[in-house]
């Protein structure tokens, strides 16, 4: 159909709904139905990928900023921009998982390697962040003092890291997925590739002695 833009017009309410179709779409599907708040644009299709994507982006410059740090007031500094970044980045997850969940609807949910490792991903983020919290702001009410909030840091930062390592499995799980597999193609080694180089730059920057070696 000839349209003011050139651009072929779909018309959204003819678009049948078809059981085989991709749960994401196919690239380029992401349609504004009429009436349709413009907001659901943002997490619609495959927005759930870039929301994950930008989660475990900020969550490693979340660790890239404290890394180096060194004196005291150097620290606070660098756990108040920790936190802050952890904050969006953890909102990123949260919004990327009920977008997937939403999207899912009566599909089975957490029936692949990826959608279990994703699962247990978005449970470890929420208890990371909670052990931050703790250990930082509530250590005296919590833990009965400023000096056993100190001394769980050590443990934050080996699950810290550990924990990267985990939302690095699923990244690369998730292109065995049949939708990877079937609709944008992204090759595992590819991933996997990318994701050694970055584990490997941060790896490089860790400070034994922050991890009690
Ligand atoms: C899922 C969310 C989080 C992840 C994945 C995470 C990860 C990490 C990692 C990898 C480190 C080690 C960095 C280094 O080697 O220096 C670290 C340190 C730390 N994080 Fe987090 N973190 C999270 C949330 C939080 C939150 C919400 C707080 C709250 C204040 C927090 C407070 C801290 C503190 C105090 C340190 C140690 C700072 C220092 O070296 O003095 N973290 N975190």
């Amino acid at each position: 159909m000839a349209s003011a833009t050139g651009i072929p017009q779909t018309d959204p309410t003819t678009i049948v709904e078809q059981e085989s179709a991709p749960l994401l779409g196919r690239p380029g599907d992401a349609t504004q139905r009429q009436g349709e708040s413009i907001a659901r644009n943002l997490i619609s299709a495959s927005s759930v990928q870039l929301l994950a994507s930008s989660g475990l982006l900020l969550q490693i410059q979340a660790a890239l900023i404290l890394q180096p740090t060194t004196t005291p007031q150097q620290k606070l500094r660098g756990t108040r921009v920790h936190y802050s970044i952890q904050l969006v980045s953890i909102i990123c997850f949260l919004a990327a998982f009920t977008v997937i969940e939403v999207n899912k609807g009566d599909h089975p949910h957490f029936a692949s390697p990826h959608g279990i490792l994703g699962l247990l991903t978005v449970i470890f983020i929420v208890l990371q962040a909670l052990v931050g919290v703790v250990q930082f702001f509530l250590s005296a009410t919590v833990l009965g003092s400023v000096e056993n909030g100190k001394r769980i840091y050590k443990y934050h930062r080996w699950t810290g890291y550990i924990l990267l390592l985990l939302e690095s499995t699923t990244v690369v799980a998730a292109t065995r997925t049949s939708y990877n597999l079937a609709v944008i193609g992204i090759p595992t080694w590819a991933v996997f590739i990318a994701l050694l180089v970055t584990l490997s730059g941060i790896g490089a920057r860790v400070k034994p002695h922050k991890l009690g070696l």
